[in-house]
């Protein structure tokens, strides 16, 4: 283990970017401020009094078996034994993003990188990477549930196959992720809820992505989804929708080497786009918009 360390900064090509240490680090627990639980605290508060009737059952059922609200930050170290017993995932601190080869290599040995740092309280409701509470309260709910769990192991092991096969087929499977582990919304008998990481870890987009009449949903379809473009710096212009966790896992069962093949020489669709294939819940107004900054 390396010892945890805020995130330094150097300037390169790209201007001033964050270095981030690749390792796995000990959570600095007792370390951690009133302030900095307190943050957990608000954002854990906001959330659980949303997300009832926006997020699926299973996230629900997650936070509340983790006992994730009992007060300040959790321990990972206390989730682990939850964890390990339900799924066999094991969570792991880090500094922050990693290099793709690296997250794929935890994913597929059952092993989620959780980042150890939270954001400061200017920053409750917008921060550029992801921190504690995205990861933790985004993200682990759901590696309870047995098919989301072997979901992202799966996803894990196509990621070092996409990255073996190159950058073209990465940026296919990167959006794979986007639009499902970060942004998926789920069409359930209840209607539609939110399942997606980087949705129930925000407040403005777990209720512009059910309330707006701005953004399409649409049906998700995994060559549809891999193909699409997708926003990083705005609420999503276009949310694919699954049925349940095992259309997703039977989905993204097949080799999808010929796919990655088929793709390459084919554009990609814009973020807001809607195809006549498409299997449209709602077609977006587009109202707020831009327009010239997909991913
Ligand atoms: N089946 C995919 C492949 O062969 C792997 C994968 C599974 C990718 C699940 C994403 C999600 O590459
Ligand atoms: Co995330």
């Amino acid at each position: 283990m390396e010892t945890p360390s805020k995130v330094q900064h150097k300037q390169s090509d790209l201007g001033y970017v964050p270095v981030y240490a690749t390792g796995v680090v000990e959570q600095p627990w007792a370390d951690y401020t009133r302030d900095e639980h307190r943050v957990w605290d608000t954002l854990f508060a906001r959330q659980r009094e949303l997300l009832p009737g926006r997020a699926c059952r299973e996230f629900l059922d997650g936070v509340k078996r983790f006992g994730l609200g009992d007060g300040g930050i959790p321990k990972f170290s206390e989730l682990n034994k939850v964890l390990g017993a339900a799924t066999g995932w094991e969570l792991v601190g880090v500094e922050g993003l990693l290099p793709d080869n690296v997250f794929f290599d935890h994913l597929a040995h059952r092993r989620f990188p959780v980042t150890w740092w939270i954001r400061k309280p200017d920053q409750l409701d917008y921060l550029s990477e992801p921190d504690l509470f995205h990861d933790m309260f985004g993200h682990v709910p759901l590696l309870l549930n047995p098919v989301f769990a072997d979901y992202m192991q799966a996803y894990g092991r196509g990621g070092m196959k996409a990255f073996a096969i190159g950058p073209q087929a990465l940026i296919n499977l990167t959006r794979l992720y986007w639009y499902t582990v970060e942004f998926g919304l789920i069409h359930t008998s209840e209607g539609m809820r939110i399942y997606g990481a980087g949705i129930v870890s925000s407040k403005g987009e777990s209720i512009y992505c059910l309330d707006s009449p701005a953004p399409n949903r649409i049906g998700f379809n995994l060559e549809r989804v891999m193909s699409t473009r997708y926003r990083i710096d705005t609420y999503q212009q276009t949310y694919f929708v699954i049925d349940d966790f095992e259309q997703l896992f039977a989905a993204t069962r097949p080799d999808f080497t010929p796919i990655y093949t088929t793709l390459a020489p084919q554009p990609a669709h814009a973020a807001r786009s809607v195809l006549p294939a498409d299997h449209v819940f709602t077609r977006g107004t587009g109202e707020g918009w831009a327009t010239d900054a997909d991913t």
